[in-house]
C-alpha cells in the first residue's frame, strides 16, 4: 500500500493543463503516493446544479490531503442561466466549491508565500520574500448574507444600534446585508501560524494587516489578538499596518516585511498584490491547512480562455505540490523541487508566455523534472 493517498482534482479552465504539468514533477520526484481522482466544478454545476458533489467530498475524506487546480466561478445569476434547462429555477445556488471546502474541512490557515527567486525578469525587486498568512474560513468569507434583508433582522438591529438608523428606512429589497463574522479562536489560531512561520524560517516581523481604526470590532480584535500573541514570541517584532495602506507600502518597501497576517477579505487582495511583485499569478501558490488535513492549489482562478493549450505558467502549480511535500513531512523532497524550480527560472531556457517565452506548461513541467 502507497504511504500516502492524495486527491487529484484539476477542476477546469487550466486546471487541467498545470495539474498534468504537476503531475509529471510528481512522478519524477518518485513519491510513494496513490492518486485519486474526482468529480469538481463548472460542468458538475451546470449538469448536477453542484460543482462539489456530495461523492467528491466523501472521497476526499478519505485520502491525506487534495492537490486542486482551478475552478470557474461566477456570481449568482450569471451561474443560474447556465445550469441545464431541467435544473433552473430549481433552487439550485451557486457557491465557490474551494470555499466551501475551507469551511467543511475547517482549513483554517492560507499560506501564501511570495519569494522573487532570483532571475525571474518578473521580479519587481530581486529581494522580496513575502509569505502571507490570510484567515480561511470566517469574516465576510462566513456566507452569512441577506438580500433583501429580513424585516425582523431590521427591527433587531434598530433595537440594538444607533448606527441602524440610517438604514431603518430604506425598502428589504434595496438592502444588501454581508457579515464580517470574526471569532477570537479564528484570530488567534491565524496570529499564532503566523508567529510560528516566523520563528521557524527566520523571519523578524510579523505585520497584522487590517483596518482598525474604522472596522473595530472585527479588525479590532485581530489586532488586539495579535498583540497578546506577540508578547509570546520576544525576537519577532509585531507591526501594525492598515490594509489601505499596507497596499502602499507593498508598492513601495515590499523588501521591508516578512510575514503578513490578515482576515479572510483583507488577506484575499493582499495575497494577488503580494503575488504580482513576485512575477505574477503564475508564480503564486497557496496551501489551505487545517489541522488534519489540508487542500493545495495554485492562487491563480481557471482563466478558461486558455484552458486546454497548454500555455499558463505551471509554476503556482508546482510550488503548491512543494508545500504539499512540506505539509506531508518529505521535506529533503519539497527542498529538491523548490530547488529545480529556482535553477529553471534562474537558467530562464524553458518559459511560458508570462515570461516572456514560447514554451508550453509541459514543457516548463518537464525542465523541472529534468533537474530533479
Ligand atoms: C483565492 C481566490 C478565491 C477566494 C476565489 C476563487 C473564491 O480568489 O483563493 O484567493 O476568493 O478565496
Ligand atoms: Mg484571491
Amino acid at each position: 500500500m502507497a504511504k500516502y493517498k492524495i486527491a487529484v482534482l484539476p477542476g477546469d479552465g487550466v486546471g487541467n493543463d498545470v495539474m498534468d504539468a504537476a503531475r509529471i514533477v510528481l512522478d519524477r520526484l518518485d513519491l510513494n503516493a496513490e492518486y485519486t481522482y474526482g468529480d469538481i466544478g463548472w460542468e458538475f454545476w451546470k449538469s448536477e446544479g453542484d460543482p462539489l458533489p456530495r461523492r467528491t467530498i466523501q472521497m476526499l475524506k478519505e485520502t491525506d490531503c487534495y492537490l486542486f487546480g482551478a475552478i470557474t466561478s461566477k456570481p449568482k445569476e450569471e451561474a443560474a442561466r447556465e445550469l441545464l434547462p431541467e435544473l433552473q429555477d430549481k433552487g439550485y445556488t451557486y457557491f465557490s466549491p474551494i470555499v466551501r471546502l475551507r469551511q467543511e474541512f475547517n482549513l483554517r490557515t492560507n499560506l501564501r508565500p511570495c519569494k522573487a527567486y532570483p532571475g525571474n525578469p518578473l521580479n519587481y525587486r530581486d529581494d522580496i520574500d513575502l509569505v502571507v498568512f490570510r484567515e480561511n474560513t470566517e469574516g465576510l468569507y462566513s456566507g452569512v448574507e441577506f438580500h433583501p434583508v429580513p424585516e425582523k433582522l431590521m427591527q433587531t438591529l434598530l433595537g440594538l444600534h444607533p448606527k441602524a438608523k440610517k438604514f431603518g428606512k430604506v425598502p428589504q429589497e434595496d438592502l444588501a446585508l454581508s457579515c464580517r463574522i470574526f471569532t477570537r479562536q479564528a484570530c488567534q489560531n491565524i496570529v499564532r501560524d503566523a508567529f510560528e512561520y516566523a520563528k521557524k524560517h527566520g523571519y523578524k516581523t510579523v505585520t497584522v494587516v487590517e483596518k482598525p481604526n474604522v472596522i473595530r470590532e472585527t479588525s479590532g480584535l485581530m489586532v488586539r489578538e495579535a498583540r497578546k500573541i506577540a508578547e509570546e514570541y520576544p525576537g519577532i517584532d509585531l507591526w501594525e499596518t492598515n490594509i489601505d495602506a499596507m497596499c502602499m507600502w507593498l508598492v513601495k518597501n515590499p523588501q521591508d516585511y516578512g510575514v503578513l497576517v490578515s482576515s479572510n477579505m483583507f488577506g484575499d487582495i493582499i495575497s494577488d498584490l503580494c503575488a504580482q511583485l513576485v512575477g505574477g499569478l503564475g508564480f503564486a501558490c497557496s496551501g489551505n491547512i487545517g489541522d488534519d488535513y489540508a487542500v493545495f492549489e495554485p492562487t491563480h482562478g481557471s482563466a478558461p480562455k486558455y484552458a486546454g493549450q497548454y500555455k499558463v505558467n505551471p509554476t503556482a502549480m508546482i510550488l503548491s505540490v512543494k508545500l504539499m511535500l512540506d505539509w506531508l513531512g518529505e521535506k529533503e523532497k519539497a527542498s529538491f523541487l523548490e530547488k529545480a524550480v529556482g535553477r529553471v527560472i534562474e537558467e530562464g531556457k524553458v518559459r511560458t508566455y508570462d515570461v516572456g517565452g514560447t514554451n508550453t506548461s509541459i514543457e516548463v513541467a518537464e525542465g523541472v523534472a529534468a533537474v530533479l
